[in-house]
Formats: structure tokens, sequence, C-alpha cells
């Protein structure tokens, strides 16, 4: 099929070489030149593992450009996934998004097209986007469209593997034939009929993809109280590790002896400091931005939020109570990006708990295996972001510190030789923020170990 995509962030990108990749012809659109000039030359603006082999294989049906004039037209599905970020009041700044409908609406040539969203959008998005589709077609293109939802759940830094192997697929449509369209090109993924790319094997147990058919609405809101779920699993498996301090118990097996039940599952119960990245601060504060314009409240997810943010404080006065003065000490954050494997700094608790270290008038140094050019390029004119010292090495950034953070885990963290790291610091403390290291091999090299949640 001819399938276009708006928009070349995690999203967009991925969903256009997944799709090119197994044999339908993409052009995957944005309106940055850079962007897309990179994309050109076979590069990737981002760090995602395995993209940029994906792009490569996916190539011959891949092409890229600015104009809505070369991608609408010949398109059967048109993918909007241009960014949603979080604007005022925590209700998503959805510029992009018209801006995108009304491309789209200039462009229809009066073939029949889906026109879908991917962006995470509010929960009635669909029509609002049909009525500005609608707004800008030509009369013959008018009544020759329909608006479907296909939300995407992806991962940062295992979204090929997410989009490829999925829990499953939900598609929102109001009418059958609309979302027949969709069974058509998801098919392969449906039936997992592809043949896995070397780099991306298929997990052996993976059978068929459920998938979820269902009208828009329905499909707007699982999106929302999916990430919304997964927020409150992490920000409960927190509140109960803040007891578990207390009362001398290890959230680790409590997380394990509580997920076993399969009713509750044991991922997204890792304790530590508690989410970032792009999709659950925004996706929660949405959620609670809808349902206040119906009267209601979310009392849970408002305290999950709650609780994500009092994490980050309580690295700060962790420090605090070892160090007794922040004042003119060194702490050195191992880790900036919101988790493993990707370079994406958005709501990363590193920056949130950099900022108030430096409030603080703390000296504070960093490193991150990948982020790091990402760090100083964003942060140049970031308020007292900029006062972050890059280190280019772990041993650089223990050199003469009082203390350690372990912020992100990535695995060259946990494989450390921490030895001579804690003979080089001024004071060997780790505060291990995301319960991911070794209590006792690092007391055995010579550190104060302290944890979160134990
Ligand atoms: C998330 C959802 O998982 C995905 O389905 C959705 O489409 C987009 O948002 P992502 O933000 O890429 O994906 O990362 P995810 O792996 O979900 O982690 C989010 C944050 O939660 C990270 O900061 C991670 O460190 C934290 N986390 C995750 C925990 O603190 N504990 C856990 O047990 C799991």
């Amino acid at each position: 099929m001819n399938v276009s995509i708006l928009g070349t962030g995690y999203v967009g990108l991925t969903t256009g070489a997944c799709l090119a990749f197994l044999g339908h012809n993409v052009t995957c659109v944005d309106a940055d030149h850079e962007k897309i000039a990179v994309l050109e030359r076979g590069g990737v603006p981002f760090y995602e593992p395995h993209l940029a082999e994906l792009l490569a294989d996916a190539h011959p049906n891949l092409c890229f450009t600015s104009e809505y004039a070369e991608a609408i037209p010949p398109a059967q599905v048109i993918f909007i996934a241009v960014g949603t970020p979080p604007g005022k009041d925590g209700a998503p700044d959805l510029r992009y998004l018209e801006a995108a409908a009304h491309g789209i609406g200039k462009h229809l040539t009066g073939e029949f097209a889906v026109v879908v969203n991917k962006s995470t959008v509010p929960i009635g998005s669909g029509n609002w986007v049909g009525s500005l589709v609608r707004d800008k077609a030509c009369e013959k293109a008018k009544g020759r469209f329909a608006v479907a939802s296909n939300p995407e759940f992806l991962r940062e830094g295992t979204a090929l593997h997410d989009s490829l192997y999925p829990d499953r697929v939900v598609i929102g449509a109001d009418e059958e034939q609309t979302a027949e369209v969709l069974y058509t090109l998801y098919r392969p993924i449906l039936d997992q009929t592809f043949q896995a790319p070397p780099y991306l094997p298929r997990p052996e147990e993976l059978g068929a993809v459920p998938l979820i058919s269902t009208d828009l609405a329905s499909a707007e809101l699982i999106k929302y109280a999916a990430n919304a779920f997964l927020a409150l699993k992490i920000s409960y498996i927190n509140e109960v590790g803040q007891l578990s301090e207390k009362v001398g118990a290890d959230i680790a097996q409590v997380a394990k002896g509580i997920g076993l039940d399969a009713r509750i599952g044991t991922r997204f119960l890792q304790a530590g400091i508690g989410w970032g990245g792009s999709c659950f601060g925004k996706d929660t504060a949405a959620l609670i931005a809808t349902a206040s314009e119906y009267g209601l409240e979310m009392p849970i997810v408002k305290a999950a939020r709650e609780i994500n943010r009092r994490q980050r404080d309580r690295v700060v006065e962790k420090l605090l109570s070892e160090l007794k003065i922040l004042k003119g000490r060194t702490i050195g954050l191992l880790g900036l990006a919101f988790k493993p494997h990707t370079d994406d700094l958005r709501e990363a608790p590193a920056l949130d708990i950099a900022r108030k270290l430096i409030e603080r008038g703390a000296r504070v140094k960093a490193h991150d295996p990948v982020a790091m050019d990402r760090f100083r390029k964003e942060s140049e004119s970031n308020g007292r972001l900029a006062e972050v010292f890059c280190c280019e090495t772990p041993e650089d950034v223990a050199r003469e510190a009082d203390a350690l953070v372990l912020v992100t885990e990535w695995p060259q963290y946990r494989e450390l030789d921490w030895e001579p790291l804690a003979q080089i610091m001024h004071t060997a403390i780790v505060l291990d923020g995301r319960h991911a290291l070794d209590r006792t091999r690092l007391t055995r090299a010579g550190f104060r170990y302290v944890g979160i949640a134990c």
C-alpha cells in the first residue's frame, strides 16, 4: 500500500521504517528540512537501537520529503505522527496536529484515503481532525476520506521490537471500511508472516498478535489509560518502597512477590527515582485535563504524579542527610537520559535533580554513554543546567566527588570497576537511584551504599 507518515520523531520514523520493511511504499514527511537531509543521507536524527539498520534494509521502499504536495496525493493511508508537546494546564499543544490536518485537506485528490491519528491526541481528536481536513479539502475530496485512531505503545530504546512484535494492535474507526484498510496494512504484523530481521529476532513464544478493533473514542482512551496505568504501577511500588525502607524490607523481593501474582504482573514494578520521558508525565496530565472538562477528578492519577515528583526530591534529601551540607559539594550523576538505550532527555529525572542540587549550591558533574551531545546542546540555554560539568568518562565524574548518584541504569554502569572509583572520590558514597547496583559488591569496593527504597 502507499503510506505517508507526517512527522519523523520516534513514533513516525519507527512506524515508517517498519511499514517499509514489511513491503509498503512509505513516504516520511517532516517540515524540518535538516532532518530530511539527514535521513536522505542514511542518518538517523536520534538514538534508537537498530533503527539505522532497519532504515537501510527498508531503503528501496522509503522516501523522505518536506512537501505535502508530494506525499499526500498518492497515499492510501496517511499517518499523523507529529509532536503533541505538553501545553498550558496539562492539555497538549495541538498546533502541529492542526497544521498536519490542514495540510492533508489541501492536498487530498478525491481518491479514498484513511487519515490515522498515531500521535497521542486528546479524546475526541478524531472528530476534530476530520473537521479540519474537511475544511481545507476540495469538493471532490470532502466525502472521500475517513479518520482512524491507531495508538502507539512503543517504548523508546525498544521501539522497533515493540512495533514489529506488539502485545496488541488497536484500531479505532467509526466505519468498517476504514478499519479494513488498516487490517490490510498491518496483516503481516497481526499474522507475523514477515521474515524477522536478524538483529530483531521474533520472540519464540509470539503467536498471532491480538487486534482490538473499536470506535474512535475508545481507541483514544486506551492509549491514555494504558500509560496512566503503567505510571500508577511505578508510583505504587515507589510508595510501597518508602514504607519498605522504614520497616527494613527488601523492595526487590516485595516487587517480585507481588508481581508473580498473574493478576498483577512483574513488569513496571521497578522501584527507584520514578518515571521520566515524553509520555507518562504528559499523558497523565492530559487525562486529568480531559476529565476536568467533564467535571471529573482523577485522584488516583493525581497521586501517582505527586509521588513521582517526590521521588526526585528524595534524592536531594538523601544526599543532604549523608553529607549534611550540599553547598560547595561535588555530586556526580551517572546517566542523563530518562532511561537506558535512548538519548532522550525529555522529563529526565537527571535534569530535575541537577537543577535542585545546583540551586542548593552543589557543583554537578555528569556522564551518559549516549546522551552527552544532546545534553550539551539542550542545556546551553537552559538556565542553571548550563552549569552542569559534562564528563567524558565515569572516572571523571567520580574524581574528587562527594557522592555519585546512579540516575539511569545503563548496563555499563553496573559493570564499572568500582574499587578504583572509590579511591579517587572525596567521599565514597553512592546513591543507587534505580535499585540497580549490587550493594555487597559496592560495599566491598569501599563505598557507602545508599538506596532509594532500601
Ligand atoms: C512509555 C510506554 O511504556 C509506551 O507504551 C508508550 O507508548 C510511551 O511511553 P517510554 O516513555 O519510552 O514508553 O519508556 P518506558 O520504558 O515506559 O519507561 C518510562 C519511565 O518509567 C522511565 O523513566 C523508566 O526509567 C521508568 N520506569 C519504568 C520505572 O521507574 N520503573 C519501572 O518499573 C519501569
